[in-house]
């Protein structure tokens, strides 16, 4: 029989142990503490059923709910596609191995969180199953960063295509106007028509003209996109700029009844930039606020424009009492071939066109509008 100084030195022994496992065991929780603390990647444990037992500090970013607000719920009910993130963990569970998957989930705010998603099984000591730990990286900015770059390629494509496109067309579209102008003035001469043939020639030649006029506008649009160049800079006086723009668009604004304020200071300001890129940008601005105001059915339609010089850069305004722009198409306007237009009125092309030519000369557009007030929008240049 072990004596008692014996059974002493093993109870001794004993709690030396299992001391030393305590500090083990506080030492794995503190490190695992600090992973859920610091970690910026979701990572959540569920039990069998998928209901959420713990959830890191990333996690309440990625889906923007305290834990003590969401534990206890089911983990799929934060998936975009809940069935879907249900299937995935029935598999896993099935099949046992780590699996990886890309999935959305919905923030508390409404956005979407694309995340990254790996499932590890939680067995107790007996291997027996006893949950998931998921961890789940954010790659919404990165899948953003991808879509933007497929969608400048896409842009660089285009801008390709159009070139070829331009080459191939300009040349014809010239010979036609030219054609239907001489007719124009045969038709005007000609002694043995009748004055009904004459007239009804005439509205013919007008009309392929008027079509040809805005082929080459298309043409000229898509030019925009397609010229690599690097933007010529010289002073630009910014007042007279946009008064040859409303000259250059009577034509748009004869028979309807607008009016055009210009709310400028009394010295014109200047800045150094691309004078033909701004007044792409000018025409396209103006060109949109006429159209919007066009069949305005409550009273006179009113365009505005103000120029204001800032800390390193100049912004122009035009503002329209237009019916504004819906809430549903907000995020769409800049789009390549986005229009609310009627086709023969709207290609779509003229605000990412606007936008492309800013960013080339190092500025930026923006817009406020309100439906049933107007829109605003401002070109920001840089004056250096
Ligand atoms: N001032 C404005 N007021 C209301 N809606 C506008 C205004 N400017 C732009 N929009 C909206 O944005 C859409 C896109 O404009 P954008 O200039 O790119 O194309 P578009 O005018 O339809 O066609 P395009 O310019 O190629 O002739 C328009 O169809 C219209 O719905
Ligand atoms: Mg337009």
């Amino acid at each position: 029989m072990a004596s008692i100084k014996q059974l002493e030195q093993q109870l001794k022994k004993l709690s030396l142990e299992l001391s030393k496992h305590e500090i083990e065991f506080h030492q794995a929780r503190q490190y695992l503490q600090s992973i859920l603390e610091n970690s910026d990647d979701m990572i959540f444990a569920t039990d069998v059923d998928g209901t959420l037992l713990s959830l890191s500090k990333g996690g309440e970013r990625v889906l923007g709910y305290r834990s003590e607000e969401i534990t206890g719920s089911f983990i799929k009910q934060f998936a975009v596609n809940p069935q879907e993130f249900e299937k995935l963990i029935r598999k896993f569970q099935d099949e046992g191995s780590p699996v990886r998957f890309e999935l959305p989930f919905r923030h508390k705010d409404g956005h979407t969180v694309y995340c990254d998603v790996s499932l590890i099984s939680l067995t107790n000591t007996n291997g027996q199953n006893m949950g998931v730990v998921g961890i789940c990286r954010d790659m919404t900015s990165w899948k953003q960063l991808q879509e933007h770059l497929i969608r400048v390629d896409r842009l660089a494509e285009i801008g390709r295509i159009a070139a070829g496109i331009v080459h191939e067309i300009n040349n014809p579209l010239a010979v036609i106007s030219e054609i239907a102008g001489w007719t124009k003035v045969m038709v005007e001469d000609a002694k043995r028509l009748s004055k009904k043939a004459k007239k009804e020639l005439t509205k013919s030649v007008n009309d392929i003209m008027e079509q040809t006029r805005r082929c080459r506008a298309v043409t000229h649009q898509l030019l925009g996109f397609s010229r690599d160049s690097a933007p010529e800079k010289t002073d630009v006086n910014l007042d007279e700029l946009i008064r040859q723009t409303i000259t250059f668009l009577q034509p748009e604004l004869k028979y309807k009844d607008v009016e055009i304020v210009y709310n400028f200071e009394t010295t014109p300001i200047h800045v150094s930039t691309d004078q033909k890129m701004l007044e792409q940008v000018l025409v396209n601005l103006v060109t949109n606020a006429i159209h919007a105001i066009t069949d305005k059915p409550d009273g006179k339609g009113r365009i505005e424009f103000q120029i204001k010089e800032g800390d390193g850069h100049v912004e122009v305004a035009i503002s329209d009492n237009g019916p504004g722009i819906k809430e549903e198409d907000r995020e769409k306007i800049f789009n390549l071939f986005f229009t609310t237009k009627p086709s023969g009125i709207g290609t779509g092309l003229g605000l990412p066109i606007c936008q492309n030519i800013m960013k080339k000369l190092g500025g930026e557009i923006t817009f406020e509008t309100e439906v049933g007030i107007g829109t605003t929008f401002r070109i920001l240049i840089p004056s250096e």
